[in-house]
């Protein structure tokens, strides 16, 4: 609440949680980034999100009641090997009309005060190698490289046959 009164303060966005209704202006503001809507990827990612352990990390960002940017975040409590709970951000994206104005960094920094209250250490992300604007802006929110790699296998490419001496 103090944070949501000191952005509007400050003509910054007012943050709030992503709720479902929320899916259309989601799917909209995502087909002006990637260019063609994605309900289908959506529907999935946001059900995750918001049902995750009943805990919701995931946020919007409004300017004047209209929907501004969002991100997609998950918690995971020691899944999948990992000792540690670490926090996922899926998605973030900002209406092309908003960047440059706090937005983003807005959307970042409810994210941490929620993670920290949460007592998470650790916010995991991926991004694409030529998504140089995504990069710069995690570059100046401190992200780093991690000490993983991500790999892909092309499931068309025929499967090797054991060798025979
Ligand atoms: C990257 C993105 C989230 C930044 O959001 P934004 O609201 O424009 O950023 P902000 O205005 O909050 O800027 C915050 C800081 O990041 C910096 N920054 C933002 N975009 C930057 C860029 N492209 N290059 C360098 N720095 C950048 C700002 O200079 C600012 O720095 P400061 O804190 O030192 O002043 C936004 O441009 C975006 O949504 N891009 C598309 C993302 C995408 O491809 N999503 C789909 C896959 S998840």
């Amino acid at each position: 609440m103090r944070n949501t009164i000191e952005n509007e303060l400050n003509e910054g966005p007012m943050i709030r949680r992503l709720r479902p209704s929320d899916m259309d202006a989601v799917v909209k503001l995502d087909s002006k980034i990637f260019g063609r809507r994605r309900e289908r990827y959506f529907e999935t990612k946001l059900k995750m999100a918001l049902a995750d352990t009943g805990i919701e990390v995931s946020l919007a960002a409004e300017k004047d009641e209209i929907f501004v940017g969002f991100l997609l975040a998950r918690v995971y409590y020691g899944e999948f090997g990992i000792a540690e709970k670490v926090a996922v951000l899926d998605t973030l994206d900002v209406h092309p009309d908003f960047r440059g104005s706090g937005v983003g960094r807005a959307l970042m920094r409810q994210l941490r005060l929620h993670l920290q209250a949460l007592q998470i250490n650790v916010l995991q992300t991926e991004v694409s190698w030529d998504n140089q604007d995504l990069l710069r802006f995690f570059n100046g929110q401190g992200f780093e490289l991690a000490p993983r790699l991500c790999l892909d296998l092309d499931l068309r490419t025929p499967v090797p046959e054991p060798e025979v001496d």
